[in-house]
């Protein structure tokens, strides 16, 4: 019922703009409006039934742009031929926030700036769309909400989540990962049950700070703003074990042989994360932007060299 009322509060509204307006373009934005209308009511499945097909929009006119041969990656065509630029892309720079405690994605460099696979990938994506990036290095945890105020765009190992789609919209995934479990030599969880009761160092607010906040019983879990604190922590017997993700895991435990071992988190029945880059929620034409140069980077070799240099080095 509510639902109804809803739909049909969208249609007049809709109805009346379109007949105000009196012309087709207009009309388009006012069905937007109407569509963020639904959205704003408590309903739930009207307002998801809104943004469902304003996604499908914009995954048209992606292909509609693809079809037509487009090269280029910094804006959508819209029906009329011109090219509707994200207000984010139109300065020529691309403020990028980062958390540059995550090798090998990222990690301040030896010139004191942020590094990593993700740094030279989000550098790609700007030469690609003729924009200059310029890193923000920040915590994790403050990225998502830096998102249209201090950063344009965030790239951070970040795992695509419903939680954080609330807030943000994420390009096409450009990488899996699995959180690791990072083990003392010798200790004797092996498995998720052994997890409970345990003392677990996590990096604020990531996935393996849900897991092991919200997943694993009785746990203590103590949060770290940098992974590498938690892993010293680790060796200097603080801790039990440490949740991370897979390569970052890597890297840490490798730092300590003969001391720590990086567990496969699929031993612990972790899922699959994919890593994206937050972009401000609704900006299609930014979305659009980032996908078509991230699909550019792939095609042209770009990606699979970056991958050698940084991650499978
Ligand atoms: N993939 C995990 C998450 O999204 C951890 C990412 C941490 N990234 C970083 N740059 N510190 O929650």
């Amino acid at each position: 019922m509510k639902k109804f009322t809803a739909l049909l509060l969208a249609a007049v509204l809709a109805t009346g703009l379109l007949t105000a307006c009196g012309n087709g373009g207009a009309g388009e934005n006012a069905a937007e409006n109407a569509g963020q209308e639904t959205t704003d009511t408590p309903d739930a499945a009207a307002g998801e039934d809104a943004q469902d097909s304003g996604e499908e929009n914009a995954d048209a006119q992606e292909d509609s742009a693809e079809a037509s041969g487009s090269e280029d990656a910094d804006g959508v065509d819209t029906q009329d031929g011109t090219e509707e630029v994200s207000p984010v892309l139109a300065d020529g720079k691309l403020t990028v926030g980062t958390n540059a405690e995550f090798p090998p994605f990222e990690f301040v460099g030896d010139d004191g700036e942020p590094d990593g696979f993700d740094v030279a990938l989000i550098k790609a994506i700007g030469e690609k769309l003729g924009v200059e990036v310029e890193m923000e290095n920040m915590e994790f945890d403050a990225l998502v909400a830096s998102i249209g105020s201090k950063i344009d765009i965030a790239i951070a190992g970040m795992t695509v989540s419903d939680e954080r789609k609330k807030s943000v919209d994420f390009s096409d995934p450009y990488y899996d990962a699995l959180q690791y479990v990072i083990l003392p030599e010798g200790s004797e969880i092996a498995t998720f049950d052994d997890l409970a009761g345990k003392t677990i160092g996590v990096q604020l607010g990531t996935t393996g700070d849900f897991i092991a906040s919200d997943d694993v019983d009785g746990a203590t879990v103590k949060q770290y703003n940098k992974g590498v604190d938690a892993v010293n922590d680790l060796v200097n017997g603080r801790l039990d074990c440490v949740i991370i993700d897979k390569n970052p895991a890597l890297v840490f435990a490798g730092k300590f042989e003969g001391q720590l071992t990086a567990v496969d988190g699929a031993q612990f029945g972790f899922e699959v994360e994919n890593y994206a880059i937050a972009i401000p929620k609704g900006d299609s034409a930014l979305l659009n932007a980032v996908n078509g140069a991230l699909k550019e980077i792939r095609e042209d070799g770009t990606f699979d060299e970056l991958v050698k240099t940084y991650i499978e080095n």
